[in-house]
């Protein structure tokens, strides 16, 4: 049966963990509206205990968005989770994100606590914060190197005290798909009543994998993916959503899953995150980069000319972009040349095209890009020739 992934956009949290990048509460709020826009189902807004300014970015967005369910994030302590309960008061639909690190090194060097005694504070927390919210995420921090029975009970205790999605953080972007794999069939073999609850990841990059990691757990049990708009995020950054979005569109022979992206606006939502995060988006970056339907050598641009689905795999219509370019540089051939001097109103045929190309060439090969002035400035010459 085909399944429905649920999509939750953490920009405004950990993609605000980025080095360098601080939205104002007005940004917060022109994104949280994008991201409703794009059809984002959860929206975590912000971490509600950690300042004023968060807290009233939560409460901000809270009060903005009318379809999307808004949550703020809770460390398991019973001051940030009475913060969001505050912070959230006016959304129309909310949650709250609750966590603890499970893993023996966050245990020992940084909680200093027991097996047992993070067990105690799952139970506590959980079922605090199940008194204010229906639904109650919690993150075991870590998940992916944490003792494979010790999530099991970590995660029985949650969903004991009231948890209804279990997520399943990638901390240090550190595990492969093939373990990811390997994870949930433990959580599938081993978690009582598994299929009651929503299963999501949160996918950190640190190694490259965050979006292979997102999508090997659709494949095997999780429903909901955590990310961020461009993958900004702390380190390496996150899951970048539009990504993770455009495989399923691309491959939804494959992933027999569906969503609520609305893909048309992605580009639009990736614009508007590197203006209010000052931070360019990569030329190469797939989806949304400059370059992502921009073909220049001569045997992909007569491909392109040729049938579009010989070299591109997803339309820039669709995903809300301009259109495919063929830049014309030293690589390309006779045939695009040809159809840009016919674009731009010459009327050239194959025949003419011999004499052309070779001072295209020429041009070509001393600079990046051949311009559509120097492509003038060459049929002067033509014209000169053929006078
Ligand atoms: O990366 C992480 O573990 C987190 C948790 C708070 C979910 O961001
Ligand atoms: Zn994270």
């Amino acid at each position: 049966m085909t399944k429905q992934i649920q999509f939750f956009d953490t920009t405004l949290r950990d993609g605000e963990q980025t080095i360098g990048v601080n939205f104002s509460i007005d940004e917060k709020v022109a994104i949280a509206k994008q991201l409703e826009a794009w059809g984002v189902d959860v929206i975590e807004a912000g971490f509600p205990v950690a300042s004023k300014g968060d807290f009233e970015a939560v409460q901000a967005v809270s009060r903005a968005v009318k379809q999307t369910c808004v949550t703020g994030l809770a460390r398991a302590r019973k001051g940030d989770i009475d913060a969001c309960v505050k912070a959230t008061a006016d959304a129309a639909h909310k949650q709250v994100h609750v966590f603890i690190a499970t893993s023996p090194i966050h245990r020992d060097s940084k909680l200093h606590m027991s097996k047992q005694q993070v067990i105690d504070t799952i139970t506590d927390c959980v079922s605090y914060a199940h008194q204010f919210f229906d639904i109650v995420e919690f993150s075991p921090e870590d998940a992916t190197r944490t003792e494979p029975d010790f999530l099991v009970e970590a995660i029985n205790a949650a969903t004991a005290a009231g948890a209804t999605v279990i997520n399943i953080p990638d901390t240090v972007g550190y595990t492969n798909p093939a373990e990811f794999a390997a994870l949930f069939k433990n959580l599938r073999e081993n978690v009582t009543n598994f299929d009651k609850y929503t299963f999501s990841v949160h996918c950190h990059d640190d190694l490259g994998m965050a979006v292979a990691n997102s999508l090997a757990s659709i494949e095997n049990g999780a429903t909901r993916i955590e990310g961020t708009i461009n993958g900004i995020g702390e380190r390496a950054g996150n899951a970048a959503l539009e990504e993770v979005a455009a495989a399923m569109y691309v491959r939804k022979d494959y992933y027999d899953a569906t969503n609520n992206i609305n893909m048309k606006e992605t580009k639009r939502t990736s614009d508007m995150i590197s203006k209010f995060a000052k931070m360019p988006v990569p030329h190469n970056k797939a989806v949304v980069g400059a370059n992502a339907f921009a073909h220049e050598s001569g045997i992909h641009q007569d491909g392109m000319l040729k049938n579009p689905q010989t070299y591109e795999i997803l339309t820039p219509e669709c995903v809300g972009a301009h259109k495919t370019t063929l830049p014309l540089g030293k690589l390309s051939g006779s045939h695009a040349v040809m159809t840009k001097l016919n674009e731009m109103g010459y009327h050239v045929n194959r025949d003419d095209m011999k004499v052309i190309f070779p001072h295209f060439k020429d041009k070509a090969d001393h600079t990046d890009i051949v311009s559509e002035n120097d492509l003038r400035v060459i049929m002067n010459k033509f014209s000169e020739v053929s006078a």
